[in-house]
């Protein structure tokens, strides 16, 4: 059995403790409490692969709030908070009284009163995490918050470019397609700028307009020119489910101009490797021999969000 301060071990040096009660955004992080959590991330993913027990979560009980599809965060959230002794219940947001009317807060507060200590939330509406971590007593863990913010999946990302390229520092890395939609992106640009990273973006002009301004930040408006010398690649599902305003090219002119493929990473450093958040649009954002292929970390960032999720999870509790 390993307990709590052996499963917190690297966070290290005396008091464990984590000034964040909540992970809204990774723009809360400084470099160096990044840095604690993808170091705690691989010493748990170490012992969940020694298949030692942990219980930093026992006693705490984890409630996954999603209001909006997931597979990725919503799996891997339920296995790393068990994988670290804690009790997971599930909202399910259509069976909810939600359905009857009652609002977010009452419904997540109705969840506070029966025993839940921490909310694991995705929602449509950007900042709805941070009106949760105003009105209730919850900790919050934003799962993604409509165009605004995913901390968990640019932090996974920063653990397996990490595992990938070593330092972040003085990398760069092209992040291509629907930027404008992309929660993802927004996040990343802000982790990876912390990190010390150079981000290209590139993509449809309407996606890419105004992000030139963020700091650490390029906007090309050609694929080549951010391809070249890369040395990583990360494609963007084009979000079809947030399209309400147009602004969606045909799939094919998409492909045709900014999908990726074995030609066009050769721009890139050579065995740059590829990433790409997931879902996928099959063929639209990178060629299916990519995503399979060698260069491919789509599967290791899957597999890195239990062991980034559980690191969240302990921090906050911690
Ligand atoms: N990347 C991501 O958030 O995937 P899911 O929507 O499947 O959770």
């Amino acid at each position: 059995m390993i307990d709590a301060a052996r499963a917190n071990l690297p966070v290290g040096t005396g008091a464990a403790s984590w000034r964040h009660r909540h992970l809204l955004d990774v723009d809360q992080l400084s470099r160096e409490e990044v840095e604690r959590c993808l170091d705690l991330a691989a010493e748990l993913r170490a012992l969940r692969e020694r298949g030692e027990r942990m219980d930093t979560l026992a006693g705490h009980v984890i409630g996954l709030a999603f209001a909006e599809p997931s597979t990725r965060t919503r799996v891997s959230f339920e296995i790393a908070a068990t994988a670290l002794g804690g009790q997971v219940v599930t909202l399910p947001f259509e069976a909810s009284s939600t359905t009857k009317g009652e609002s977010l807060v009452d419904t997540l507060l109705t969840m506070e009163r029966t025993g839940v200590d921490t909310i694991v939330l995705r929602h449509a509406a950007s900042g709805a995490p941070y009106l949760v971590a105003r009105t209730t007593g919850l900790r919050v863990v934003n799962a993604g918050d409509g165009t605004h913010a995913h901390p968990t999946q640019a932090l996974l990302d920063a653990l397996t470019l990490r595992d990938a390229l070593g330092s972040l520092q003085d990398r760069v890395i092209a992040i291509i397609g629907d930027i404008g939609h992309s929660r993802v992106a927004r996040s990343n640009m802000h982790l990876l700028a912390t990190m010390g990273a150079t981000v290209r973006l590139a993509g449809p002009r309407s996606w890419t307009r105004g992000f030139e301004q963020w700091p650490g930040v390029e906007a090309h408006a050609d694929l080549e020119q951010a391809l070249s010398g890369a040395d990583a690649v990360m494609a963007l599902r084009v979000q079809l489910e947030r399209q309400a305003g147009g602004g969606v090219p045909n799939l094919h002119e998409y492909t045709a101009r900014w999908g990726l493929d074995e030609r066009r990473l050769t721009l890139a450093r050579p065995g740059a490797p590829v990433l790409h958040p997931g879902p996928t649009n099959e063929g639209v954002e990178l060629t299916a021999e990519l995503a399979a292929g060698s260069r491919s970390l789509i599967g290791r960032q899957v597999a890195n969000g239990v062991a980034l999720r559980m690191a969240v999870l302990s921090l906050l509790a911690s």
